[in-house]
């Protein structure tokens, strides 16, 4: 139940195909692709070339976290690329509901993200046009931040909103947590109700191993602390 998403952002990109392939090969579940825009954030990353140059290269999900606007012409594109989730900002979107159900429109999850500051009121009526919702434990924009305590108490609250429409419904919608997870902390937020953990530099800068670049090590080591969070 629980999935691992390591963040490309901390992989080494002169060599970014590799780096895809290896960190599924040590375990990863997910490839967590952050899409930024020098507009929505004050940084800037890749597109859907990028995501279309990977996409054979790996079978794992490729899970698309746009911080980027405008959003809807995005869409497409990255559904067109090979992508499997995609998520945005709903400060980046004019129309969040049309966005939702765009993204879903053109075979993919959908995912809404959540800033720090940014209320879970947002999930409220398009609950059935979600199937992940992401919180982001860092101001989106940079890896290597540190993980924002206040986010655990925000991911016991959207668990229970999601456990309530889990129970009416029968759906399952995802809790995925992005910033400053680490192999110290990953237990702690798995308790507080996340199950689909983005790390990026836990694995990609502080778990490299070895040349051409392994990271089974801080795989298992963050899906040991995952087993004994869930035991
Ligand atoms: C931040 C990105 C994150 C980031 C996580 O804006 O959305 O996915 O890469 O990196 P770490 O794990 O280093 O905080
Ligand atoms: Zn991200």
């Amino acid at each position: 139940m629980y999935l691992i998403a390591p963040s490309i952002l901390s992989a080494d990109f002169a060599r970014l195909g590799e780096e895809v392939a290896s960190v599924v090969e040590s375990g990863a579940d997910w490839i967590h692709f952050d899409v930024m825009d020098n507009h929505y954030v004050p940084n800037m990353t890749v597109g859907p070339v990028v995501c279309k140059a990977i996409r054979p290269l790996t079978p794992a999900t490729i899970d698309v976290h746009l911080m980027a606007r405008p959003v809807d012409r995005l869409i497409g594109d990255f559904a067109g690329a090979g992508a499997n989730v995609i998520t945005f900002h709903p400060e980046a979107s004019e129309h969040i509901d049309r966005s939702l159900a765009l993204i879903r429109e053109n075979g993919c999850l959908a995912g809404l993200a959540f800033n720090p500051a940014t209320p879970l009121l947002y999930m409220d009526h398009v609950m059935d046009k979600l199937d992940l919702v992401l919180l982001m434990s860092v101001n989106p924009g940079f890896g290597g931040q540190k993980f924002i305590p206040a986010t655990l108490a925000k991911l016991r609250e959207a668990r229970a909103r999601v456990q309530a429409h889990e129970r009416e419904t029968g759906r399952r919608v995802r809790v995925e947590v992005d910033g400053g997870v680490k192999v110290e902390n990953i237990a702690a937020i798995a308790q507080a109700g996340a199950d689909t953990f983005v790390a990026g530099s836990a694995i990609y800068e502080a778990g490299r191993d070895g040349d051409p670049h392994r990271y089974d090590s801080v795989i298992a080591a963050l899906r040991a602390e995952l087993e004994r969070a869930g035991s």
